[in-house]
């Protein structure tokens, strides 16, 4: 079986996602910072019969993605589908009017190289697999640039165009790029925006592979 790779693995979105797509068959690749937390979530995935295994690697640090996606690829099965979901810091959430130049490095490295180094690194597995998934998660200011939060708006704005151009480009490689919106926060009790029913949104944009990008919720007017 083929795997499925998340970079940003953590206890909400990410849990639940690597659960949808493991509960399918795929083995599940973890990545992020903290070994620790990878851990925990490692060991909660095998109670449903999941081949998990986490892998640390920062996104900041395109070196370590990189190293992380091969090992994953080796030891679990080809990447079949690739999820980039990693939560914003909060200092990339500046005002506008307080924005330096400098202070767009880390939100860019996040949000743009991140996922170049990720899609470059699956993308020959994908090949040879006759196709894949490449799915990017973002909030609504990756469609509606919010001056509260301008690192992120500006840095979203740039993963948008990057994901969008790649839906075009690898569609006839059968290689399916979208994108899913979240326009509220993530909770559990939230009818359309908890992890669970977001999970299987993600899930459904894998077999479907209906279109670019699609909203888990209208943006509010
Ligand atoms: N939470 C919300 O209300 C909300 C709202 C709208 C959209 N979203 C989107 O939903 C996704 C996140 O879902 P979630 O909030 O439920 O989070 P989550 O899946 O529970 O966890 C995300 C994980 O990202 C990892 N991460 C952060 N920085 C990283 C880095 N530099 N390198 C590697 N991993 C990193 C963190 O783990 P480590 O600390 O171990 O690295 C964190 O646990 C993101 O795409 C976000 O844009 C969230």
């Amino acid at each position: 079986m083929t795997t499925f790779a998340l970079v940003g693995a953590g206890p909400g979105l990410g849990l639940a996602t690597a659960r949808r797509f493991g509960k399918a068959g795929h083995s599940v690749a973890l990545l992020a910072r903290n070994k620790e937390r990878l851990d925990s979530l490692v060991t909660a995935l095998p109670e449903d019969g999941i081949q998990v295994r986490g892998y640390t690697a920062d996104v900041l640090e395109p070196a370590s993605l990189t190293t992380a996606l091969q090992a994953a690829s080796d030891e679990l099965g080809p990447i079949e589908i690739l999820q980039y979901s990693p939560v914003p810091r909060a200092d990339f959430m500046k005002p506008l009017l307080d924005t330096d130049p400098s202070d767009l490095d880390a939100p860019l490295a996040f949000s743009v190289k991140g996922p170049i180094t990720c899609v470059n690194a699956v993308l020959p597995g994908m090949r040879a697999l006759g196709g894949g998934t490449l799915l990017f998660v973002n909030g609504g200011s990756a469609v509606r640039p919010n001056p509260r939060v301008a690192g992120t708006s500006i840095a979203f704005a740039g993963e948008s165009a990057y994901a969008a151009m790649l839906h075009d480009a690898l569609a006839p490689e059968n290689i399916h790029a979208t994108q899913l919106i979240i326009p509220g926060a993530i909770s559990p009790d939230a009818e359309h925006s908890s992890p669970e029913v977001l999970a299987e949104r993600l899930y459904a944009l894998h077999t479907e592979r209906d279109g670019f990008r699609h909203y888990a919720e209208p943006l509010p007017e």
